[in-house]
């Protein structure tokens, strides 16, 4: 399977390996439907009301909203940690609610997340952080050496692979977080607030990481407040409001 690359690379084999990528995402893209979702959280609050959303495979789509309006929820809802109350959540043909042991550990395989407390675990370094999900998956130790490096190097990190996340800035941890949902280079991303805790030169990189996994056919969800980021991207956004979603 293909390495996700950076983009500043010139040689012919970094683009040989890049339209590789391409091919091997853009086979498997991955469509994203909520029809009239509704999430009530057992005691009680209402997080997302009568939503309906439908993200078209290798669609690159911003989710913004005030604190506790119901993005991350969203989120929660299309990989699964949560189930909805009412409605349907269907991702890459799957109807989520439906999914249980194997075959929802399957759909996950296909999902990179990028957790908004990052969910680091703190006994292993960065470079274990970053391939624990691939050892799991089976991919071979040269697989996972040839994945690790490019990985790292794309977020920043190449010379912090042997730290803990507790030697690490808010920063460089949510750069761990980007690396190990996008080491996979799976066919959808959901990235919530995947910059909330960087400067501005790093979140246009980051955002541009992201754009590079969805150049390649992967289809791509972030949430965040960042307005600026928004106007600089120019890509499809949805608003969320008290549970509620409407297209800005
Ligand atoms: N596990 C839970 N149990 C009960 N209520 C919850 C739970 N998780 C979230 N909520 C509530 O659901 C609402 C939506 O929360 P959510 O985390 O989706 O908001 P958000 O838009 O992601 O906010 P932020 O921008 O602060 O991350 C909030 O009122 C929140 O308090
Ligand atoms: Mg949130």
């Amino acid at each position: 399977m293909p390495v996700l690359t950076t983009q500043v690379k010139t040689n012919k084999s970094v683009h040989r390996e890049d339209n590789k990528t391409q091919q091997q995402v853009s086979n498997t893209t991955v469509k994203v439907q909520l029809q009239s979702v509704s999430k009530t959280y057992t005691n009680g609050t209402h997080a997302l009301l009568d939503a309906n959303l439908e993200v078209k495979k290798g669609e690159f789509l911003f989710i913004t909203g005030p604190s506790g309006s119901g993005k991350s929820t969203l989120l929660k809802l299309l990989y699964g940690q949560e189930l909805a109350t009412q409605g349907e959540v269907i991702v890459d043909g799957c109807n989520v609610a439906g999914l249980r042991g194997d075959r929802l550990s399957l759909l996950r395989r296909r999902i990179g997340i990028v957790f908004q407390d990052y969910k680091l675990i703190t006994q292993r370094t960065v470079a274990e952080n970053v391939t624990f999900v691939l050892q799991a998956q089976g991919y071979t130790r040269k697989e996972i050496q040839r994945r690790l490096e490019p990985t790292l190097k794309l977020v920043g990190l190449l010379s912090k692979a042997d730290c803990f996340p507790d030697q690490l800035s808010g920063g460089e941890q949510q750069r761990v977080s980007i690396a190990r949902a996008i080491v996979g280079t799976p066919p959808l991303l959901l990235a919530d607030e995947p910059t909330g805790n960087l400067d501005p030169d790093n979140s246009w990189q980051v955002i541009q990481i992201l754009q590079k996994l969805n150049s390649f056919g992967a289809t791509v969800i972030v949430t965040t407040h960042d307005e600026q980021l928004l106007r600089r991207c120019n890509h499809p956004v949805v608003q969320v409001r008290n549970g509620q979603l409407s297209r800005k």
